[in-house]
């Protein structure tokens, strides 16, 4: 048996405008996971996938739908990269994950990796950041259309990220960032938020590019504060980010009341993370204001808080 793990990730900054080619900043949370688990069966069988999160059992050569694709793609492509022959094979595939669906948080990245890094342990292939990152922007383009590659990248080397189109520097926190995320409760794919941006800009490009510009000058100060250290100036720019992305549509009241309530109760900033509509917002707080802050999250209706620390 092989077992293999990913972190899940929030975006920092710079979410949308990243897909139209401005930075972002993203980081990894660790302390959420997904894990994939394979076994070599001695039967006929082929490949079995149980995905439990979604009460999901499949084969590999099942006819394929919206949800089970992307894990399929993902088992080929990682057998395709690794030139092993799927007939070959007789593996049974077990997939779980602490990482909430569709929350802004990268569970679909976070899987696959978990998948792609499991499969190569398995077949005695190590298969590194780099690869592992490859291979799910590959379903990433399945899940999501036009994805601009940042949460694949972020995952795959759970490491903090500058990411500009293919382009990644590593950041080291000049101080460890203590983040509180709340789950807003309500699903929402990065596809459909993602299609709605598309549709803004292609009815006014000027004023979305203008937005866009905005929300790259956060990104790249906000770089800038976290390399150096400096939490206040990080937050307040999260915050201006959020403004941003409420303007760009892609805010929710309920994202917006958990904003408010991290605000109230000490954050230093917030804003939603990932591509909004719903999901999950974050909040950058000094480290004795986050028990306050994590109470008044879920006082204001959060379905699930999370606690992490990027160092
Ligand atoms: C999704 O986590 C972030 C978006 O910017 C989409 C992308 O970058 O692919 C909304």
């Amino acid at each position: 048996m092989t077992i293999a793990s990913a972190a899940s990730k929030v975006i920092l900054l710079g979410e949308h405008a990243v897909v139209y080619g401005r930075p972002a900043v993203a980081v990894p949370v660790s302390e959420v996971r997904a894990w994939a688990e394979v076994n070599t069966i001695l039967s006929e069988e082929g490949i079995c996938i149980y995905a439990e999160d979604l009460g999901r059992s499949f084969r590999l050569d099942d006819p394929p739908d919206e949800t089970i694709l992307p894990l399929q793609e993902a088992v080929r492509n990682t057998l395709r990269n690794l030139r092993f022959p799927i007939e070959a094979l007789s593996l049974e595939i077990r997939l779980r994950s602490r990482v909430p669906m569709a929350r802004g948080m990268g569970s679909g990245a976070s899987v696959a990796t978990a998948l792609v890094r499991a499969i190569g342990k398995h077949l005695c292939h190590s298969i590194d950041a780099a690869q592992a990152s490859a291979l799910v922007f590959q379903v990433e383009r399945i899940f999501h259309g036009t994805p601009s590659g940042i949460d694949n990248t972020v995952i795959a080397y759970e490491k903090p990220i500058w990411y500009r189109q293919g382009e990644v520097v590593f950041l080291r926190p000049g101080e460890p960032l203590h983040l509180v995320i709340g789950d807003s409760g309500t699903p929402s794919r990065t596809r459909d938020t993602v299609a709605q941006v598309r549709e803004k800009h292609r009815a006014d490009p000027a004023a979305v590019e203008a937005l866009f510009d905005e929300i790259a000058r956060c990104a790249e100060a906000g770089r800038e504060a976290l390399e150096q250290g400096n939490p206040i100036t990080l937050g307040g720019l999260l915050s201006e980010n959020h403004a941003l992305l409420q303007r760009l549509g892609v805010s929710s009241e309920a994202l917006d009341a958990l904003v408010m309530a991290a605000r109230r109760a000490g954050a230093l900033g917030a804003k939603l993370t990932g591509g909004g509509g719903g999901g999950c917002m974050v909040a950058l707080a000094f480290e004795e204001d986050v028990p306050a802050i994590s109470e008044a999250l879920a006082a204001a209706g959060a379905q699930s808080v999370y606690y992490t620390v990027v160092m």
